[in-house]
């Protein structure tokens, strides 16, 4: 079936630039968002009450809880398992600031691992030396939609009795040995920020097997006030509540749950719009031997929220930057994912880190470029990244 986006059209020609990532708004959208403003509920309703449940089944999780960002769902993790300062969280390096400030909110240290320097993801051979007396938590990011070995970080977190919590702010839906990601560890935190694979604008969501820890997060997303809050001004609820925790306001509105359901119900869709720009990425550029394609292991289904290529800097005469440079002269918009945490002045003043000190992230960072890949994009549009990307190659070859 065709989807077609309320933003075709605006850009057809590459003589305007094609963004890097743009949302797949369709009319659905347009008519769920309606049908809530007519409703005179705009915040947590019935609404956001659907999307925690379709979400929970789609991912095959015993609870989802919805929430205003990934980084909310990652904070009240951090809460359900009672961090405390001076404690210290696994969290790899190659991710974005959101992973480990959640950590330091609780004056808790995040103790940095390098990556796997092929995935980006933790490297599971170098997690167990960073455990300590001190360490409460995992934390795991699937870098651009690609699941992390999650049987080697269980292994590990079960030996030492650790819960997992998975930084899923790029994998949804992706699965990992068969197995939907958001179903696999303790806690599973998706966002859906307006570049994500699933985007509301602002939004987020956590997933846990757990019925205590689903309580308490519920409570803590809404003041700290008892479970049902949001239906404290319907003819079910009562004015009377009681605060029982410091809590956060981190609570989902049902105008983002509205586009929420209607994404959701076409994610298989969506998955295969990007699957097919990344497929073809692929083969385009397996013809380049100065470009390194991102890998697509068998045993897992990628999300591809993130196409991530890696320059052979040794076979071209320009930099990383400048080739984003000439990419933006192209009209085609593109990033990079990721600083590595302990480049930015905050992690590398606080913990006293070095550039050196996580060679893999460092390499991949010197090296990568996130390509557009999303599914408003066009055979065209797909077409001019790839003649682009072969223009520079070629102007830059060793
Ligand atoms: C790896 C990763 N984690 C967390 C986040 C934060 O997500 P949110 O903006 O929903 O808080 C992002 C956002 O870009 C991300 O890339």
């Amino acid at each position: 079936m065709e989807y077609s986006s309320v933003f075709q059209g605006q850009r057809s020609t590459r003589s305007a630039f094609l963004p890097f990532a743009l949302p797949h708004i369709t009319q659905a959208e347009i008519d769920e968002v309606v049908d809530t403003l007519r409703s005179g509920w705009l915040t947590t309703g019935p609404k956001t009450k659907r999307f925690e449940r379709e979400f929970a089944q789609r991912v095959g999780a015993p609870h989802a809880l919805a929430v205003n960002s990934a980084t909310a769902a990652m904070h009240l993790a951090l809460d359900a398992i009672g961090l405390q300062p001076g404690d210290e969280v696994i969290v790899p390096v190659y991710t974005f600031t959101a992973t480990a400030e959640v950590v330091v909110y609780f004056r808790a240290r995040p103790v940095l691992v390098d990556v796997d320097p092929v995935t980006c993801n933790i490297d599971s051979a170098q997690l167990e030396k960073h455990i300590t007396a001190r360490t409460r938590a995992i934390m795991v990011v699937h870098i651009a939609g690609l699941p992390a070995e999650m049987d080697a970080i269980h292994a590990l977190a079960k030996a030492y009795s650790l819960p997992v919590i998975e930084d899923a702010a790029h994998a949804f839906p992706a699965k990992y040995k068969g197995r939907t990601i958001g179903a696999l560890s303790d806690f599973t935190a998706f966002s859906f920020y307006v570049t994500k694979s699933l985007a509301t604008g602002e939004g987020g969501m956590l997933t846990t097997a757990h019925s205590e820890y689903a309580e308490r997060i519920a409570m803590m997303t809404l003041h700290g006030i008892s479970r049902d809050a949001w239906k404290r001004y319907t003819s079910e609820g009562s004015w009377y509540y009681e605060v029982l925790h410091a809590g956060y306001k981190y609570n989902m509105t049902d105008i983002a749950a509205a586009i929420g359901l209607q994404q959701l119900a076409r994610s298989e869709w969506l998955l295969e719009r990007r699957r097919a720009i990344a497929r073809r990425y692929t083969e385009a550029f397996s013809h380049l031997p100065e470009l390194e394609t991102p890998p697509d292991p068998a045993h897992v289904e990628h999300a591809w929220h993130l196409y991530m290529v890696r320059l052979r800097l040794e076979r071209l005469t320009l930099t990383r930057d400048a080739f984003i440079q000439a990419l933006t002269k192209a009209n085609i918009g593109s990033s990079v994912h990721f600083i590595p945490l302990h480049l930015h002045p905050f992690y590398r003043d606080m913990y006293h880190l070095a550039a050196d000190d996580f060679p893999a992230a460092l390499g991949a960072y010197r090296r990568v470029i996130s390509l557009p890949i999303y599914p408003g994009m066009t055979d065209e549009d797909v077409e001019d990244v790839i003649a682009a990307v072969e223009r520079i190659i070629g102007a830059h070859r060793k």
